[in-house]
C-alpha cells in the first residue's frame, strides 16, 4: 500500500512536472524576472536619435516606394495609462484623441497628418500602410482604434463589454498633410483587435490577442500557454462607401494561437507574419485565397514578441543577403502588470533579427535597452544605408506602446 502510493505520489509528481516545469521555465524565459537588461553601447555617430512628437506610438512601418515611416500615435501622455483595453485599462478618457504620424527617416522629423474628416477619439494601436491600387502616389492606412462602448454605461447593460474597438480605414496622398477618413469597420468577430494586415483595401486580417477582456481568466490566459483563445480574422469589405458594419463580410482565418498579437508583411505577396506576443514566437505564415491563413515555420525567440516586420536588402547579392525578419519587445513582461499603470517606470527591452540559414534561424539582437531611451518596444523597422565598403549597415527605428519618443539607432546587418 504504502509503495503503490508512494509510486502513486511519485508519478503524479512527475505528471505535474512534466508540466510545471517547461511552463516555469517558458514564463522565465520570456518574462525576464531574473534577466538584467544589458543597453546596447552604440558608437559615435549610430545614435540614439530621438524623434519628437512621438507619443506612444505602438506601430511603425517603412512604405518602401516614398522611404517614409508611418506610425500611429497616441499623442498625450496621460490618456493610455486609464484607457487602453490592450492593458486591461478600461477607465475610458473621452479625450484621447491620437493620430497618424509620417516620420521622414532622412530628416528623423515626424509630422502629425490632419484628420479632414474625422471625428471623436482615436485610440491608437496596429496599423498598416498599403498602395492604392489605382493612384500610385497614394496610400490606404488601416488602423485599430479602441473606442469605450457606449451601451456599457446603460442601465441593466453591465455585462456588455467596456470597449467596442473598431479598425478604421483611412486615404492618404503622399506628401500632402492631410488624411481622409474612408470608413470605420466594426463586427462581432472584431474583439480584442491588436494589429491589421492588408492585402488590398477591401481585404484585411486582424488578430484579436485575447479572448477574455478582463478578470481572472484574462490573466490565466496571459499565463497558461494552453490558452490557445486568440484568432486572426479576415473582413471582406464589399463596399468602401458602407459605414461602421455595413458592406463587409467576416469570418475566422486562423485560430488556436496563444496570445496571437502583431502582423507583418513577409518576402512574398502572400506571406504574413504572425506574433505570439507571451509565447515569445514568430510564425512565418501563407494566406491562401480561400482567406485562411496556414503556418510554413515558427522562429522562437527569448522575449515578447511584439509587431514583426521584414526587412528586404536592396544590396542583397549571392555572397551576402541581409534581408530578415525584425521583431520588437519588452524583455521583462513580467512586471508590465504594474509598470503599465506608471507614466514614470521604465520597461526593458530588445530588438530581434532573424534570417534564415540552411538548417532553421540565425537570430542576433540588434538592440537593447534598460527602457531609459526607449521604454516598452513594440515595433521596429530597418531602413537601408547604402554599403560603403563591407560592413552593411541601417537604421533601426524602434518605437513603443508606451515611450515617450520614438529612437533611430545605426546597426551592422
Ligand atoms: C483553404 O485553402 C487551403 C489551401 O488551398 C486549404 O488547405 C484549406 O483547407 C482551405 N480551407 C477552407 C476552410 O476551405
Amino acid at each position: 500500500m504504502g509503495l503503490l502510493s508512494s509510486v502513486f505520489g511519485l508519478s503524479l509528481f512527475a505528471a505535474l512536472a512534466a508540466i510545471l516545469v517547461p511552463w516555469g521555465s517558458h514564463l522565465i524565459r520570456i518574462g525576464g524576472p531574473f534577466l538584467t537588461p544589458n543597453p546596447t553601447v552604440l558608437a559615435e555617430g549610430h545614435g540614439p536619435i530621438f524623434i519628437e512628437d512621438t507619443i506612444h506610438c505602438e506601430d511603425v512601418h517603412h512604405y518602401r516606394p516614398a522611404n517614409l515611416l508611418f506610425a500611429a500615435c497616441e499623442d498625450s501622455k496621460s490618456t493610455r495609462f486609464d484607457w487602453f483595453p490592450p492593458l486591461g485599462h478600461l477607465t475610458p478618457q473621452p479625450e484621447a484623441r491620437g493620430s497618424i504620424h509620417v516620420v521622414n527617416p532622412k530628416t528623423l522629423k515626424s509630422s502629425r497628418l490632419e484628420f479632414e474628416n474625422f471625428e471623436g477619439s482615436f485610440v491608437t494601436h496596429g496599423i498598416d500602410v498599403i498602395e492604392d491600387p489605382k493612384q500610385a502616389d497614394a496610400v490606404y492606412i488601416f488602423a485599430v482604434n479602441h473606442l469605450p462602448n457606449p451601451d456599457h454605461w446603460l442601465e441593466g447593460a453591465q455585462d456588455t463589454p467596456k470597449a467596442r474597438s473598431q479598425i478604421e480605414l483611412f486615404h492618404h496622398v503622399l506628401k500632402s498633410k492631410t488624411i481622409q477618413h474612408v470608413r470605420s469597420i466594426q463586427h462581432p468577430l472584431i474583439e480584442t483587435p491588436n494589429d491589421v494586415y492588408a492585402d488590398s483595401p477591401n481585404s484585411v486580417y486582424i488578430t484579436n490577442d485575447h479572448f477574455y477582456r478582463e478578470g481572472p481568466m484574462r490573466l490565466v490566459e496571459d499565463l497558461w500557454p494552453s490558452a490557445k483563445w486568440s484568432t486572426v480574422v479576415h473582413v471582406q469589405i464589399t463596399d468602401l462607401k458602407a459605414k461602421d458594419s455595413a458592406g463587409l463580410d467576416a469570418s475566422v482565418a486562423h485560430s488556436g494561437l496563444w496570445n496571437n498579437n502583431g502582423l507583418g508583411h513577409g518576402r512574398t505577396d502572400d506571406e504574413i507574419v504572425i506574433s505570439s506576443a507571451i509565447g515569445g514566437e514568430l510564425y512565418v505564415s501563407k494566406r491562401h485565397a480561400n482567406n485562411t491563413i496556414s503556418i510554413k515555420s515558427t522562429i522562437p525567440f527569448d522575449t515578447v514578441t511584439d509587431n514583426p516586420s521584414y526587412y528586404a536588402d536592396p544590396y542583397r547579392t549571392d555572397a551576402h543577403d541581409a534581408s530578415g525578419y525584425v521583431v520588437a519587445g519588452v524583455s521583462q513582461g513580467i512586471y508590465l502588470a504594474k509598470t503599465a499603470r506608471d507614466p514614470d517606470a521604465t520597461d526593458p527591452c530588445q530588438v530581434w533579427y532573424a534570417r534564415p540559414t540552411a538548417g532553421g534561424w540565425e537570430k542576433k539582437l540588434l538592440f537593447e535597452d534598460d527602457g531609459s531611451r526607449i521604454r516598452s518596444a513594440s515595433a521596429a523597422v530597418l531602413v537601408p544605408i547604402e554599403p560603403k565598403m563591407g560592413q552593411k549597415k541601417a537604421w533601426l527605428f524602434v518605437t513603443g506602446f508606451l515611450s515617450e519618443k520614438m529612437i533611430a539607432v545605426k546597426v551592422d546587418l
